[in-house]
């Protein structure tokens, strides 16, 4: 099948829902993929985040397959002999004491919305339908109809309604306005420590441990979205810990999967996700022993330090190059280790016609918004890799 083939199926038969990158790939490895024609690109994408180690991690790769042979899926409604390993190991890695494992982001921040909740009428005491959440504009938590309630974007959110109650929106990045949001029966602030699909939005410095020392004294839960930047994407295993600033609930998804399957969870204390009971929440894949074994493999590989201090050290790199190219249709260049955006002055350029031109010299990138650029490459990359990189993205932002 020809890319052309492939590409008018998909808009003849799937719904018009993403406006993908004209490229229709088939092969994978490390951080190159390949089109149907052979053609070969640079993933700059990562799936959104999603294949922090790469494309066909061999290590993923052999468990999966292995587990495949095995035991796939048991539901809940049997114990498997993988959930307890994944919980223990996961809650270890992110020095908190239990897990609730879900399958896509989304799901994770639901449960993380059901946690506070719960955990707000029983534990906080907050009266019946009255808990509120606080997050931020220009938030990004997924497409639920719960989750887009509380969206500022009007694609996300539009003609969805009627929406959930119970959110209090505020400005991203200035404490002061979590400390005025907050009332009697806040239970919770929900926030991305960097917000990613806003265009890699880089809060100022203090602002995560200003917010942890609000909730704390003012008695609500820290609920940090690490969906996006978790797992060593910003140069640390979390990005919560460039600060002091330890959530109550931590949620996680994407590259908690190994690039392979969705795998995600909500990970917190024992007073908090011990108010879940039999019955009260669920999913019928959440925590199956493929993905529990899925998961323990991409634990493994994303443990190794070479991985966060390659993502910081070819970060600073690419930032530093590309700022170095001071073209005037540049606004900004930002991010932390390998979560970074180019942000485009829309007057003069558009983020889709960079990211087409990028595509023509191999690389895979995707614009967010109209003029931003995400570039967030597997954290495997290397030196040679980089170099290409940043040679091809110089030659086409000098272009413009
Ligand atoms: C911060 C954050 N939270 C949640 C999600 C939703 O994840 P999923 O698409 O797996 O539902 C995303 C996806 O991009 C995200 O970036």
């Amino acid at each position: 099948m020809t890319s052309q083939q492939a590409m008018a199926l998909e808009e003849k038969y799937g719904a018009h829902n993403y406006h993908p990158i004209p490229v229709v790939l088939t092969r994978g490895e490390g951080v190159w993929v390949w089109d149907v024609e052979g053609a070969r690109f640079l993933d700059m994408l990562s799936a959104y985040s999603a294949h922090n180690l790469g494309h066909a991690h061999p290590g993923v790769l052999a468990v999966a397959h292995r587990q495949l042979e095995h035991l796939t899926l048991t539901s809940r409604a049997f114990h498997n002999d993988l959930l307890g390993i994944f919980c223990r190991r996961l809650a270890e890695f992110c020095g908190l004491e239990m897990v609730l494992p879900m399958n896509t982001g989304a799901e994770a921040v639901e449960t993380a919305i059901k946690t506070a909740r719960k955990w707000g009428y029983q534990v906080k005491g907050v009266e019946r339908e009255k808990a509120g959440i606080i997050t931020c504009c220009e938030n990004f938590h997924g497409r639920t109809t719960t989750i887009v309630s509380f969206s500022t974007d009007p694609a996300a959110r539009d003609d969805y309604g009627p929406y959930t109650p119970g959110f209090t929106i505020i400005p991203f990045g200035d404490a002061a306005q979590l400390e005025q949001a907050i009332t009697p029966n806040t239970v919770g602030f929900l926030v991305e420590p960097i917000q990613g699909e806003a265009g890699v939005k880089v809060p100022p410095d203090g602002y995560l441990s200003a917010v942890r020392e609000i909730c704390t004294r003012r008695g609500i839960l820290l609920m940090l979205d690490e969906v996006q930047t978790g797992f060593c994407r910003t140069g640390k295993r979390f990005c919560h810990l460039y600060e002091d600033a330890t959530p109550d609930i931590l949620v996680l998804g994407k590259a908690l999967g190994g690039g392979v399957m969705p795998v995600s969870a909500v990970v917190s204390r024992r007073d908090i996700l011990g108010v879940f009971k039999p019955g009260e929440h669920g999913s019928t894949f959440g925590g199956n022993p493929l993905a529990c074994a899925i998961g323990l493999a991409a634990l493994d590989a994303l443990e190794d330090p070479a991985l966060m201090g390659n993502a910081m050290r070819q970060g600073e790199r690419f930032r530093a190059a590309l700022r170095d190219i001071r073209h005037p249709y540049v606004r900004e260049v930002r991010g932390k280790g390998l979560l970074n955006a180019i942000e485009l002055d829309p007057e003069k350029t558009s983020g889709r016609a960079v990211s087409e031109a990028l595509m023509a010299k191999g690389i895979l990138a995707k614009e967010t918004h109209k003029n931003i650029i995400r570039f967030a490459p597997p954290l495997i990359i290397n030196d040679d890799e980089m170099t290409w990189a940043l040679d091809r993205i110089s030659a086409v932002i000098r272009a413009l």
